[in-house]
C-alpha cells in the first residue's frame, strides 16, 4: 500500500515535472519568438531608412560631378536636404578628403572620417555606412554617415558623397518601436559587423561607438541565443539579425528573468496542484493503510478466535471421545459383571442342588450295598432327590432364560417374521396373552387405538415391546399394591405411527432416567429383575422398527413413553447400532 502511494506520488511528480518543463520551454519559445519578431522589424526598418539615404546619394550622384560649380551643387544639395528632414547634412568631398560643398555652414575638416578614407582606398565599397561619430561642427551631436564614392570620368577616385544622419533619428525610431512593443525591458541595438555600436535603445549615449561583442552569425540571417548583456549585466534572450545588404546587425533582447517570471506564473499553479495532489495521495495512502491495518487486525482477531474455538472443539471432541470410551468400557464392565452376577445365582443353585443329589445318591448306594436300605430311607432319598432335581432344573431354566435374554441384547433384532397386521387387533391379542398376569390384580388397561391402522412391520418385536412395558408397570410401577391404570394410545401421522404408553404408577426418578435403558440396570436385583427389559425395548424400536422413543416420567407420577416408527418398517439393518 505504501509503495502504491509512493508510485502514485512519483507519477504525479513526473507529470508535474513534465508540465513544468513544458511550460518553461513554452516561455522560452515565446521569448525567442518575441525577440525574433522585433529583430526582424528593426532590421527591415533600418534597411529601409538606410536605403532611403542611399537613394538620396544615388539621386545626387546622378547630377553632381567633381567638376560642377560649387553654388549649383550647393543648391541641389540644399533642396534635397529640405525634402528629407531626417538628414543632418550632405557633403561632397574632393579627392583630397576636403569638403568641397556641404549643407553645413561652418565646415570642419572631416578628411579623416572613415567614410572618406574607406572610399578613397577601396573603389568597390559601394554604399557605406560610417561608424558613429561626434560632430566637430555642432557640439554634442552624434551621428553617422551614409556615403558613396564619386569617380572621375576615367574611373579614378574623385571624391565622396556623404549624408550624415543624427543618431537620435534612429534611436528615436527604435524607441518608438520599442515602446510599441511590450515593456521597458526589451533592448535593441544596431551595430556594425565588427561590433561597433551605432545606436542602442534605450539610449546609452556613452557606449555609442564602443565595440560590443556581436554573436557570430555565420551564414545565417538570424540566430537566437541566451547571453549576458554587457550593458546591464543581465542575462538575456538575444536575437541577432542581419540588416539586408548592409554590414550591419540588429539585436533585440529580453531579460531571461522575464522568461522565468512568465514561467513562474504558469509553474506556480502546476506546483500547487502537484503538491495538493501529492498531499491528497498521501492522505489517501495513509487512510487506506490504516484501513488495511484495521482489517488485518480484525482478521487476526477473527483467526485467533477461530483457532481458539477450533482448539476448544478439538479438546471437547477428545474429552467426548474419552468419555465415550470410558462409558463404553464401563458399560462393557457392567455388562460382564451383570452377566456373571445374574448367571452365578441360578448356576450356583443348580450346582448346590446337584452336589446334594450326588451325596444322597452316594448314601443310597452305600445302604444298598450294605443291605441296610430301608423303605423309609428309600422314601427320604426319593424326596430329597426329587427336590434336588427340581431345584437343579428350575435354576438351569433360569440360567437358560437369562442367556436367551443376553442373546437378545447382544444380537441384532432381525428375528421374527415381517408381515402386514392391524394394530388394534394385534394389541388385543397381546393383551389377551398377558391376561394371566393381570387376572388377580386390580389394574386396568385402556386402549385408544383406531381400528384402521395397518402396519407392515415385525409383530413379534412389537409384542415384545408391549409385554416388557406391561411387565414393568406390574413389577415396578404398581408394586405398592394400589390399583393402576395403563393407557395405550396410537395415531397415524403421515407415514409414521405415534404410540403412547403410560401408567399412573410410582414413576421413575429423573436421576435414574438416563440409566434405565442400559443393560442390567435394575432396581430389583435379586428379586426377579435383570435390567434388560427397557434395553431390549430400546434396541427393538431403534433397530427393528426403525423408530425412536422418549421417556417422560417423574417420581409418583407414572411413566409416559412416546414411540414413533414408520408404518412401513425399514429393511432389516445390521447390528451397527448401539445401546445407549
Ligand atoms: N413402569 C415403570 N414404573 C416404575 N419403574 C419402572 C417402570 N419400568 C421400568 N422401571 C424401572 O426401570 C428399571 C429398568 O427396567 P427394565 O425393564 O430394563 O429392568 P427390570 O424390569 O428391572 O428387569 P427385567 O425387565 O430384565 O426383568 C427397573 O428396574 C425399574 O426401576
Ligand atoms: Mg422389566
Amino acid at each position: 500500500m505504501r509503495s502504491l502511494g509512493a508510485a502514485a506520488a512519483l507519477v504525479v511528480y513526473v507529470f508535474a515535472g513534465l508540465a513544468l518543463w513544458q511550460s518553461y520551454a513554452g516561455a522560452v519559445d515565446r521569448a525567442e519568438q518575441k525577440t525574433q519578431a522585433l529583430a526582424q522589424v528593426y532590421a527591415d526598418f533600418t534597411y529601409r531608412a538606410l536605403d532611403a539615404y542611399d537613394q538620396i546619394l544615388l539621386d545626387l550622384g546622378g547630377f553632381v560631378d567633381a567638376g560642377m560649380a560649387k553654388p549649383l551643387m550647393h543648391g541641389f544639395m540644399s533642396r534635397k536636404k529640405a525634402y528629407h528632414p531626417h538628414l543632418l547634412n550632405l557633403f561632397v568631398f574632393d579627392a583630397d578628403g576636403a569638403i568641397r560643398v556641404g549643407t553645413q555652414d561652418r565646415p570642419a575638416d572631416l578628411s579623416d572620417r572613415d567614410y572618406v578614407t574607406v572610399h578613397r582606398d577601396d573603389p568597390d565599397v559601394g554604399r557605406y555606412v560610417g561608424r558613429p561619430a561626434v560632430s566637430r561642427i555642432v557640439p554634442g551631436r552624434r551621428f553617422f554617415a551614409v556615403s558613396r564614392r564619386l569617380n572621375a570620368a576615367d574611373g579614378t577616385f574623385a571624391g565622396v558623397l556623404a549624408a550624415t544622419v543624427d543618431l537620435k533619428d534612429l534611436s528615436g525610431a527604435f524607441d518608438t518601436l520599442r515602446e510599441s512593443a511590450e515593456g521597458q525591458d526589451i533592448a535593441m541595438l544596431l551595430a556594425h559587423h565588427d561590433g561597433t555600436l551605432i545606436v542602442r535603445s534605450p539610449a546609452v549615449d556613452d557606449v555609442i561607438g564602443r565595440s560590443v561583442p556581436i554573436l557570430a552569425l555565420g551564414g545565417e540571417r538570424a540566430r537566437t541565443v541566451e547571453a549576458v548583456s554587457p550593458f546591464d549585466g543581465r542575462k538575456r534572450v538575444i536575437t541577432v539579425r542581419q540588416v539586408p545588404h548592409y554590414p550591419l546587425v540588429v539585436l533585440a533582447s529580453v531579460p531571461s528573468a522575464l522568461v522565468l517570471e512568465e514561467w513562474m506564473r504558469t509553474a506556480v499553479p502546476v506546483v500547487a496542484a502537484a503538491l495538493a495532489l501529492t498531499g491528497a495521495l498521501l492522505w489517501l495512502t495513509l487512510h487506506l493503510l490504516r484501513q488495511v491495518r484495521a482489517r488485518e487486525r480484525l482478521m487476526a482477531d477473527v483467526q485467533a478466535a477461530k483457532d481458539q474455538a477450533e482448539k476448544a472443539l478439538a479438546d471437547l471432541g477428545q474429552a467426548q471421545d474419552a468419555i465415550v470410551r470410558t462409558e463404553k468400557l464401563a458399560a462393557l464392565g457392567g455388562l460382564v459383571a451383570g452377566i456373571a452376577h445374574e448367571i452365578n445365582t441360578p448356576v450356583g443353585n443348580a450346582v448346590t442342588a446337584a452336589s446334594f443329589l450326588a451325596k444322597e445318591v452316594d448314601g443310597l448306594a452305600e445302604a444298598f450295598d450294605g443291605q441296610t436300605l430301608t423303605a423309609s430311607g428309600m422314601r427320604s432319598f426319593l424326596e430329597s432327590a426329587g427336590e434336588s432335581v427340581r431345584l437343579t432344573l428350575s435354576n438351569c431354566e433360569r440360567a437358560a432364560e437369562l442367556i436367551h435374554g443376553f442373546k437378545q441384547v447382544a444380537v441384532d433384532q432381525t428375528s421374527g417374521e415381517r408381515r402386514r397386521f392391524n394394530l388394534a387387533e394385534y394389541v388385543a391379542e397381546v393383551l389377551l396373552s398377558l391376561k394371566p398376569q393381570f387376572k388377580r390384580t386390580p389394574h386396568r388397561v385402556d386402549t385408544y387405538i383406531p381400528d384402521d391402522i395397518e402396519l407392515n412391520s415385525y409383530p413379534g418385536a412389537f409384542s415384545q415391546v408391549l409385554t416388557n412395558l406391561m411387565t414393568n408397570s406390574l413389577m415396578h410401577g404398581f408394586d405398592d399394591g394400589r390399583s393402576g391404570v395403563i393407557d395405550l394410545a396410537a395415531r397415524v401421522e403421515g407415514d409414521m405411527l405415534e404410540m403412547i404408553y403410560s401408567d399412573n404408577g410410582k414413576g421413575i426418578p429423573v436421576e435414574l432416567q438416563s440409566q434405565v435403558f442400559e443393560p442390567f440396570f435394575t432396581t430389583r436385583r435379586g428379586s426377579g429383575g435383570s435390567g434388560l427389559g427397557l434395553n431390549i425395548i430400546h434396541n427393538i424400536v431403534h433397530r427393528t422398527l426403525g423408530g425412536s422413543l422418549t421417556l417422560d416420567s417423574q417420581q409418583g407420577r407414572g411413566v409416559h413413553f412416546t414411540f414413533r416408527f414408520p408404518l412401513h418398517a425399514p429393511a432389516a439393518k445390521g447390528a451397527e447400532d448401539h445401546a445407549p
